[in-house]
């Protein structure tokens, strides 16, 4: 199942989310307040979830039950079960947006010249109202057929092949885009921190981007985990998903924004921006149609393993209350459908109503990333840290093992769950909600 954990954790998160959510924030600055917040907060609460998640064997919906005191934690089951469908709304609105993007690109972007085409063919492919639907379908109907035949193998052979190719091809990218004339300027854009940059928002940003891409606060690592063997190392499984995950974001910062400075289109331009410039990239470089494929078809893989992860939580919720697997997978299948109709609508006929001044497109976005996985997170943090008996979190954080170098690194993680992870998330909520 750990191939199957980081599928899940890699996906649009890493390379639709970051760069958007980077250039919108300022880049530098937002990097490393991110980087910061997956080390401190980040790995810790992903060894929470793990443990609670393998010690109890079971989903959401039952794992708290299964530990002394635990029974009036179950809300936490309930938030995530409410967290995974509103992040399988947009999701499934972006995957979908892949697929379209790869059958631009087997077409070759025909009449695609510039930059302002691309932003033009945007434009007019998602406020059309039907086509992006369309596709928004397309793909729940394809979470559909692997959801019900079960998951968990074909997921993680799926991911086996996947994660080394999109390891790989993001590689070859990265390297094309260090050698385009202005690469200087994005990576200066990328890591350069600008320190009066970083404002409340952008750490409540940082900190729901890391939530996001690590997959964490929701109980989806709660579900993985309870498939997890005995002797699977949590604390070394945690850390290597935390680690891959974090790369691909990196890679996926350092082959957009030197494109971004090259073809001269605007770092901070929303949901749209890879969708713009990774087609200004593959019309540049040789054999670009065949790149062009490869790579959306990867991303559109890597979507699809995160998605099952998010759908497998949902329904293992509804399975421990009693529901069959092929009913479960069909209620929450249809609840995701209408909420990712009125997602993808939000770019087109419905983008002026507004929650709060969000569209609704934005609105699951920021409600589910920045507030749902964060509490979620701080609730586990502390559910571990501070209800779980000791006994039962060094055994499964340390197992049988004895060096000094893995008992420091499990104290300062239960130090983490304790005091760190709750008031760091909290203090990121008071100054950035209020
Ligand atoms: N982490 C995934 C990505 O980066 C998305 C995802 C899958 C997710 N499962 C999750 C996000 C659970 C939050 C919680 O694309």
């Amino acid at each position: 199942m750990i191939a199957a954990t980081v599928g899940s954790a890699v996906g649009l998160g890493n390379i639709w989310r970051f760069p958007y959510e980077a250039g919108v924030h300022g880049g530098g600055a937002f990097l490393i307040v991110n980087i910061i917040f997956v080390l401190l907060l980040g790995i810790p609460v992903i060894c929470a979830e793990f443990l609670i998640g393998r010690h109890s064997g079971a989903d959401v919906c039952n794992a708290f039950s299964r530990f002394k005191r635990g029974r009036s934690w179950r809300f936490i089951g309930w938030m995530g079960l409410c967290a995974s469908i509103l992040i399988l709304g947009f999701y499934s609105v972006v995957a979908g947006w892949t697929v379209y993007y790869i059958i631009q690109s087997i077409q070759g972007f025909e009449h695609v010249h510039n930059a302002d085409d691309l932003h033009n063919m945007f434009v007019q492919f998602s406020s059309n109202g039907w086509m992006p639907l369309l596709w928004t379908v397309v793909f729940l109907a394809i979470n559909f057929l692997v959801l019900i035949r079960g998951v968990e193998k074909g997921i993680e052979k799926m991911s086996n092949i996947l994660l080394p190719a999109l390891f790989v091809i993001l590689i070859a990218f990265t390297v094309n885009s260090l050698l385009l004339p202005e690469a200087g300027s994005g990576l200066e854009f990328l890591f350069k921190p600008d320190f009066s940059a970083i404002t409340p928002s952008v750490l409540l940003g940082a900190l729901g981007q890391a939530f996001f891409s690590l997959s964490l606060g929701l109980g989806c690592l709660i579900t993985y985990a309870s498939y997890f063997k005995p002797e699977t190392p949590l604390v070394k499984t945690a850390s290597i998903s935390a680690l891959l995950d974090t790369m691909v974001a990196i890679l996926a910062g350092m082959i957009i924004f030197p494109a971004v400075f090259t073809f001269g289109q605007e770092p901070a331009a929303g949901p749209q921006l890879v969708f713009e410039v990774l087609p200004s990239i593959f019309m540049n470089m040789p054999g670009g149609m065949i790149w062009s494929i490869l790579f959306f078809v990867l991303l559109f893989v890597a979507s699809l393993t995160s998605t099952i992860s998010l759908f497998e939580t949902a329904t293992a919720f509804l399975i421990g209350r009693g529901i069959k697997r092929f009913k479960a997978v069909c209620i929450t299948m249809a609840v995701v459908l209408c909420l990712g109709v009125v997602c993808s609508l939000s770019f087109g006929p419905l983008a002026d109503a507004t929650i709060f001044g969000f569209n609704f497109f934005d609105f699951s976005d920021y409600v589910s990333s920045n507030i749902l996985l964060p509490l979620g997170g701080m609730c586990s943090s502390i559910f571990v840290g501070w209800i779980v008996e000791r006994k039962v979190v060094n055994a499964e954080l340390l197992g049988t093992s004895t060096s000094t170098f893995k008992l420091a690194v499990v104290k300062a993680i239960i130090f983490s769950l304790r005091y760190i992870a709750p008031t760091g998330i909290g203090l990121v909520f008071v100054f950035g909600l209020l």
